[in-house]
């Protein structure tokens, strides 16, 4: 029972609604996760409310409209679970979902994250940085982008063969890009276990990125050679690049990038170069933005 693992945990406590729901049904019922240390790395802009960013999302295993990750995966069953940290490493580990939430002290980051369809939110996620987790693999010389992988199980999840998304959700970064602290494993938001909806029980979210990046329910993080193909760019590779920058110059062939609208304000506002992260100018000097796009 995951949730009886859970509440092992130091610090972790069940929340009322995990007490009544039976083995299987966990991550429909967060878990509180208290103690989360406040980040410098966070904004203090307004948090968009949970009950719009738990109902507005993108998770196509689980259909393509905004309201479907919501209704279809409240039976996703999250625990056991385990991610595999693999490929070019010293010390490749597979790690328990137990293991991963204790893994490092978490932290609370308020982050914006905006969506390439020109939605946008702010969300206190918790988890820690992705290099903790790196560099315990000891990534060897030949390790130069990190490729990650989603769970993917059809008969959890039959609604992912008709959205033309080639399953399994594979994302990747260039490994010095997984190493920027603003990368982080979440495990967590608005103070509890991620909601199945939104990446149970274990995510990814690098908030200088479109959203598309941000791979929800990871299995596998594999540190390769070469770079590693991209759920998105497999769909078309002329709208969606393997860097995906939140970049305001740089239009979708579809839809501008220069403004966005914030889930639940009526007016558009400005799109910032990196989503306002510009601390992570620097991995991209002397790049061209435009062919990396
Ligand atoms: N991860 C998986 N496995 N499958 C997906 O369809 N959608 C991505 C990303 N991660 C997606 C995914 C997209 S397009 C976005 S915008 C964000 O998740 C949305 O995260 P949210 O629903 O928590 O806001």
């Amino acid at each position: 029972n995951g949730l009886r693992i859970l509440a092992g945990l130091p610090g972790i406590v069940m929340g009322a609604g995990g007490l009544a729901h039976p083995a299987g049904a966990d991550a429909a019922n967060p878990v509180k996760l208290p103690g989360a240390a406040k980040s410098p790395y966070s904004t203090t802009e307004t948090q968009t409310p949970f009950e719009s960013v738990t109902t507005y999302n993108n998770f196509y295993e689980f259909g393509s409209q905004k309201e479907d990750p919501s209704r279809n995966a409240q039976n996703f069953r999250t625990s056991p679970w385990t991610v595999s940290v693999e490929g070019e490493a010293a010390k490749p580990r597979k790690y328990t979902i137990e293991e991963i939430l204790k893994f490092a002290p978490l932290e609370e980051r308020v982050y914006r994250l905006r969506c390439v369809e020109g939605l946008s939110i702010v969300v206190p996620w918790i988890g820690y940085s992705l290099h903790h987790i790196l560099k315990a693999a000891e990534p060897t010389p030949k390790a130069r982008f990190v490729a990650f992988q989603s769970f993917y199980d059809p008969k959890q999840m039959p609604w992912g063969s008709s959205t033309g998304v080639r399953f399994p959700y594979v994302e990747g970064l260039r490994l010095d890009e997984a190493m920027h602290p603003l990368a982080i494993v979440c495990v967590g938001m608005y103070g509890a276990t991620l909601p199945p909806q939104d990446g149970a029980p274990v995510r990814i979210v690098v908030p200088w990125k479109y959203g598309f990046k941000s791979i929800k329910s990871i299995v596998r993080i594999r540190l390769v050679q070469n770079q590693p193909p991209t759920a998105w760019n497999i769909w078309d590779p002329n709208e969606y690049g393997f860097y995906s920058n939140v970049n305001p110059a740089v239009d979708h062939p579809r839809w501008s990038q220069a403004t966005e609208r914030r889930l639940g304000e009526f007016l558009r506002r400005k799109t910032l170069m990196f989503n306002g992260y510009g601390e992570v100018a620097n991995l991209y000097a002397g790049m061209d933005l435009r062919k990396h796009f």
